[in-house]
């Protein structure tokens, strides 16, 4: 079994606890029922107690993380299931029922369905979530069709492996801000659902033609030229007819964010984009991993049909070029940072200059978040009465701001909001080892504002 399958596993086994926990009180019940002289209040209240404290512990099992998971599991639940099987077989001798069958055999027969389901839902697993994408990112060999190339931008979204319990996110990051699906709402960034559609409106748009820079004009952060894919850097140019079309929308937002900001997600009224140009550091798509994106975010929204991508597959000699670029294992392994990186690896690694300007790590120029001038802000957060988070300290402060953002949310001066809650991931705990947290607690907890 995989080993980021594992809190899967653990979620299941411990709603089966549940279910036998519920199996059992109700076939208690029944028997009460049917004899008069077993006394029902009594068994009705022990059992229904072993079933609430095993729910109990079910629901906090899915407060846990990984690590955690299979401690709690053998030495909280499995003892609390054990004793229950005792007290059934109590039970059955006590009251001197004989013609059921022994709680041990049926408790073994329950396990063993169990087992069996559990093994038959881990092999279907795989298929559900993404199979590992070919050695190298991308595969030489021979032409590579649109379903693939589709796939490949999928990984460089979502990454090729998924950890259970952290949010999929690959090379390009795109999920740190955006959410996919119809309905999710992240806050500060537009869901992409429905994007290919919106890409060919866009285009006509007035706001489009003429804001915050006019078509045929340079915006300055990306050096790109507004509504002109023949004038785009080559090596990212397709070949023409030079109609301005949908694919050159994607691709343009992807490579000049600012040329055409999203209402209501820009700062500066809506005249900057916080969002990253994603060809340069720190994300640094290639063409063909910019292309594989597009290709994806024109087919994602209709899973199987490849109709409307209009992006060209790469020849093989860009294949090979890609190749060597890529240096093999991109995305591969789950985001986890040691500790032994240096700290502007770390940083980079997590994702943090995406969102946050960071004094002293070069190109940290993100927006979406605060300036991370923590030896000035830290005691101002802690003096704000708002403030109901439990550190104490400088250090206590920023450790619980990476691990638990939302503990407090900090204010926008600047806008006169709030910014947004949940936008910053929950989940960092789980991507750095104690070690490594340390040391960006520590680089972190000392930034101050340059010069
Ligand atoms: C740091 C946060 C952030 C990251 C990372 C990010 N984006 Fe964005 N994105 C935004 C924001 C904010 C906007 C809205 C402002 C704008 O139009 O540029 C946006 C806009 C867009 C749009 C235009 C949406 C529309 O409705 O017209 C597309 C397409 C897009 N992003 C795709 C991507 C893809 C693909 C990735 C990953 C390769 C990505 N973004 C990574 C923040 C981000
Ligand atoms: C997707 C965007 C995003 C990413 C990535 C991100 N943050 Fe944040 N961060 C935010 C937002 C938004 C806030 C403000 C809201 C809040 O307080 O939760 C914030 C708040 C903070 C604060 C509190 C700042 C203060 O002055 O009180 C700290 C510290 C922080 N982030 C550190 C980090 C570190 C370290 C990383 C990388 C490991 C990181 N963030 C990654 C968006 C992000």
């Amino acid at each position: 079994m995989l080993p980021e399958q594992h809190d899967i596993l653990w979620s299941f086994l411990t709603m089966m606890c549940t279910i036998f926990a519920l199996y059992v009180f109700n076939s208690i019940v029944q028997i009460c029922r049917a004899k008069e002289e077993v006394n029902t209040t009594k068994w009705g209240v022990v059992f229904g107690a072993f079933l609430v404290v095993i729910f109990v512990m079910t629901v906090h099992m899915f407060t846990l993380v990984q690590r955690d998971q299979m401690f709690f599991f053998f030495f909280r639940q499995l003892p609390v299931v054990l004793l229950l099987l005792l007290v059934w077989g109590y039970f059955f001798k006590s009251e001197d029922i004989e013609s059921q069958s022994e709680p041990l055999i049926r408790a073994g027969y329950f396990f063993a369905v169990v087992s069996i389901l559990l093994a038959g839902y881990t092999n279907w697993l795989p298929q559900q979530r993404s199979d590992p994408p070919p050695k190298g990112g991308i595969e030489l060999t021979g032409e590579m069709t649109m379903e693939e190339f589709a796939e490949l931008g999928r990984v460089i979204v979502f990454g090729a492996k998924q950890v259970a319990g952290q949010k999929a996110i690959g090379k390009g990051q795109c999920p740190l801000c955006h959410s996919f699906d119809p309905g999710d709402h992240m806050g500060r960034c537009p869901n992409l659902f429905g994007v290919e559609e919106r890409s060919h409106s866009r285009v006509k748009e007035d706001r489009y033609l003429n804001s915050p820079i006019k078509v045929g004009e340079k915006d300055q952060a990306s050096g790109i030229i507004k509504g002109k894919p023949e004038e785009i850097p080559e090596e990212y140019r397709r070949s023409g007819p030079y109609e301005l079309s949908g694919e050159d929308y994607l691709r343009e937002s992807l490579m000049c964010p600012s040329c055409y900001v999203v209402e209501g997600f820009g700062k500066a009224g809506d005249t900057v984009s916080p969002m990253p140009i994603i060809h340069k550091p720190p994300i640094s798509l290639s063409r063909i991993e910019l292309n594989a994106v597009v290709a994806w975010m024109q087919a994602k929204d209709t899973p199987g049909d490849f109709a409307k991508v209009t992006v060209p597959l790469p020849s093989p000699e860009d294949n090979a070029a890609q190749e060597e670029e890529s240096g093999g294992d991109d995305g591969e392994r789950p985001v986890f940072v040691t500790g032994n990186e240096p700290i502007e690896e770390i940083i980079n690694t997590l994702g943090c200059p995406l969102c946050h300007k960071i004094p002293g790590i070069p190109g940290a120029v993100g927006e979406l978040g605060p300036p991370l001038y923590e030896k000035v802000n830290t005691p101002k957060r802690l003096k704000d009465p708002n403030y109901k988070g439990k550190a104490k300290t400088a250090h206590e402060y920023t450790k619980e701001s990476i691990l638990n953002p939302s503990a407090y949310v900090v204010f926008n001066e600047e806008a006169g909001e709030p910014y947004p809650d949940g936008v910053m991931p929950q989940d960092f705990g789980q991507k750095l080892s104690v070690q490594a947290l340390d040391k960006l607690v520590d680089f972190i907890a000392n930034t101050e504002p340059e010069g």
